[in-house]
Order: C-alpha cells, then structure tokens, then sequence
C-alpha cells in the first residue's frame, strides 16, 4: 500500500491528447508521480453517447486505481464534460475535470465569449453552464468542430485543408462580436495560432 505521499496521481483522455495536461502537472507539481491512460482504441469519444462515456471513464478510473492513484484528472473536455459528475461520487478519491473556463470569464470585456469543442462536449451545454453560474451575465456561443481532431492527428497543423475547415466551423462565430474564446478540446491547442489567426 503506498502512502498518499507517494501515491500517483492518474491522469486520463481519450488519447494522447492529454498528455499536455499531464505535462502541466509535473511542470506544476514537479514532486508528483503520474499515471496516465490514453485510450487510444477508443477514441475519439466526442462523436458517442453520454452513457458510453461514462461507461468508459469508470472503466478507466478503476483500471488507475488499480495502480493506487491517490486523485485522478479527466484531462479530456468530453469525458469532463459529459461524465465527471456521474463519476465524482461514485469513487472514494477526489476526481477532477478540465472544464475550467475561469480566465475566458476574467478575459472577457463585452461579456461575450465563444467556445468550440467536440460534438458530445458542444451538445451538453457544460461550458455554458459553468461559464453562467460564475457571471450569468455572460452570452456564450458554442460551436462543434469534429473535425479538428482528425486534422490534429493527421498532422495537418500546417495543411490549407485544416484553414479551410476553420473557415468553415467558424465564419459564424467570427461575425459574433465575442472578445474572449475556449479552445474546449484537448486537440485544438495545436491549432491555436491558425485560428487565432483566422478569428483575428
Ligand atoms: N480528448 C477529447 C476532448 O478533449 C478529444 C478527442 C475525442 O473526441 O475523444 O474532448
């Protein structure tokens, strides 16, 4: 039996997108040990139902306590989004998601902020939630872009196809007035700059 001191801390995605989350942490806590699961067989999870991903997820979490993780981080949007509530209760160690939108909230000065994602995180309202219950003042406009993740996985960061994609998903949101914007999935931090280019 390791002691809580020892003791990991389990990190999960559906991939191996998470892994930048699991590199916060050590750069954060660079005394932690960390366990990470990338499941990569079943990915992506944004494009199945909320009961799959739950399934999957405590599938998951018993699996890392197998590995006697003293707390785990769901670093998928789309697990955090549509499974961490059904699973935060359910095991006796704390568990916590990615679905943390606190600096698009300070960011923005017209309170109106934009948040892109998979098709399950979009479809579940959980960015809007949380964004209102910190200020229900804020109008948040939410947008599906499922293909970004294959884009990322291809390697396409760089690819006209990928300018193209953006342009399609987010011509509408770029005609909004939003000031802030959430890239809520895993995968599209590595298209940040083309769409920040792309959003101005
Ligand atoms: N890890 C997922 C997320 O952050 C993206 C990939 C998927 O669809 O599984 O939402």
């Amino acid at each position: 039996m390791m002691n809580k001191k020892t003791a990991p801390v389990g990190v999960f995605d559906s991939g191996v997108g998470g892994l930048t989350v699991a590199r916060e942490i050590s750069r954060q806590l660079p005394d932690e040990n960390i366990v990470y699961f990338g499941d990569t067989a079943r990915v992506p999870y944004g494009s199945k139902s909320q009961n799959t991903i739950i399934r999957f997820s405590e599938q998951i979490i018993r699996f890392l306590k197998t590995k006697e993780v003293k707390a785990i981080v769901i670093a998928c949007n789309t697990a955090s989004a549509l499974a961490l509530d059904a699973v935060k209760d359910e095991f006796d160690i704390p568990i916590l998601g990615v679905v943390i939108p606190g600096a698009a909230v300070e960011a923005t000065k017209n309170r109106k902020v934009g948040v892109v994602g998979t098709e399950a995180t979009v479809q579940s309202g959980m960015y809007t939630k949380v964004i209102q219950g910190m200020n229900p003042e804020i109008t948040v406009i939410e947008k599906a872009c499922p293909l970004f993740v294959p884009l990322v996985e291809e390697g396409f960061k760089e690819h006209q196809v990928t300018e193209e994609v953006i342009e399609y998903y987010l011509e509408s949101m770029r005609s909004t007035d939003i000031d802030a914007m959430i890239l809520g999935c895993t995968h599209y931090p590595l298209l940040r700059s083309k769409i920040r280019a792309y959003m101005g």
